[in-house]
């Protein structure tokens, strides 16, 4: 799955424009290089073009609110997707962050209102915990309620690997939840097939290329990474649609610090955004981390109904 328009995935690793905030990556980036790359995202025809690039429907078709989390409901048009997996409902769930300050009941309630959204698939994109071994299994049973007609699918976050990794990974495999550590499955019905894709968390082991292997170019794919900075390497692999968490949204948004917000840091932040033809959602998750406080974030759980289109050309 090659694209033209970026270097490789292991190049992509160095580059300044996704580790601007990741202060150990920034040590060895040549400000030259880093200087071209801010130019380039700070510029007005970037953003105009990864605005156009969004859904859309970017704007939730419908919007409610159940046990404090905010559901966004959104149509997401996916190129070159069979009509037979038209309509194909995916509920995201993500930072859960079980433990002291997010209870079992917290985690049951997001369970059962996952349920009561009818999903074919549940993704779920990384931090089920937080600092915590004694939390894994409780939270891996509690998503073990989860049902989904075509399954449950997970990644591993940040604090998953702080944690262990293999440990969570076996809890939610114990627990029929497919975890896919840099690996795929695909969907199908009839003649249409959807990839669906997992990378290990981008601090950790993630790898693309291994995630990716052996599908065909061209081939519709979403990819669960926890950490919505892989975008650009997912754009490099022309991967349609990403499913992001991490960042909380913010957590605490405060009116008047937004304004005073670097405007790079606003990329890749929270909701919608876009690089090349791939598109992401970075959700703000359900859980919350140092502190049990959400301000002018409330947590969220997306909704994605995929659309048949026809692929490019
Ligand atoms: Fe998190």
């Amino acid at each position: 799955m090659a694209h033209s328009q970026a270097n490789s995935f292991s190049s992509l690793s160095l580059s300044p424009l996704f580790r601007a905030s990741d202060s150990e990556a920034e040590a060895g980036v040549p400000q030259e290089r880093r200087r071209r790359w801010l130019d380039r995202w700070q510029s007005s025809e970037f953003d105009d073009l990864s605005m156009n690039l969004t859904p859309r429907g970017r704007k939730p078709v419908r919007r409610r609110k159940a046990r404090n989390i905010e559901v966004s409901e959104f149509r997401v048009p996916i190129a070159g997707l069979g009509r037979e997996l038209a309509g194909l409902r995916i509920v995201h769930l993500t930072d859960i962050h079980h433990g002291l300050y997010f209870s079992a009941e917290a985690v049951l309630a997001a369970v059962e209102l996952a349920n009561s959204l009818e999903p074919d698939v549940v993704a779920l994109t990384g931090d089920y915990v937080s600092y915590s071994r004694n939390f894994a299994h409780s939270v891996a049973e509690l998503l073990g309620g989860l049902k989904a007609a075509r399954g449950v699918y997970a990644v591993l976050g940040n604090h998953d690997f702080r944690v262990g990794a293999d440990l969570i990974t076996r809890a939610l495999r114990r627990n029929h939840i497919e975890v896919l550590r840099n690996r795929h499955t695909v969907l199908r019905a009839g003649s249409a097939e959807l990839h669906l894709a997992g990378v290990d968390d981008l601090w950790y082991n993630a790898s693309l290329p291994r995630a990716l292997r052996n599908i065909p170019r061209a081939r519709p794919v979403v990819l669960l990474s926890h950490n919505p900075r892989i975008v650009a390497a997912a754009s490099h692999y022309s991967v349609n649609l990403v499913l992001s968490g991490h960042t909380h949204g913010g957590q605490v948004r405060l009116p008047f610090l937004e304004r005073r917000r670097d405007p790079t840091h606003r990329r890749f932040h929270t909701g919608w955004d876009g690089w090349g033809l791939t598109r992401i959602y970075i959700s703000r998750g359900i859980g919350t981390i140092v502190l049990p406080v959400r301000l002018g974030c409330p947590p969220e759980m997306p909704v994605f109904t995929l659309g048949a289109k026809p692929a490019p050309l």
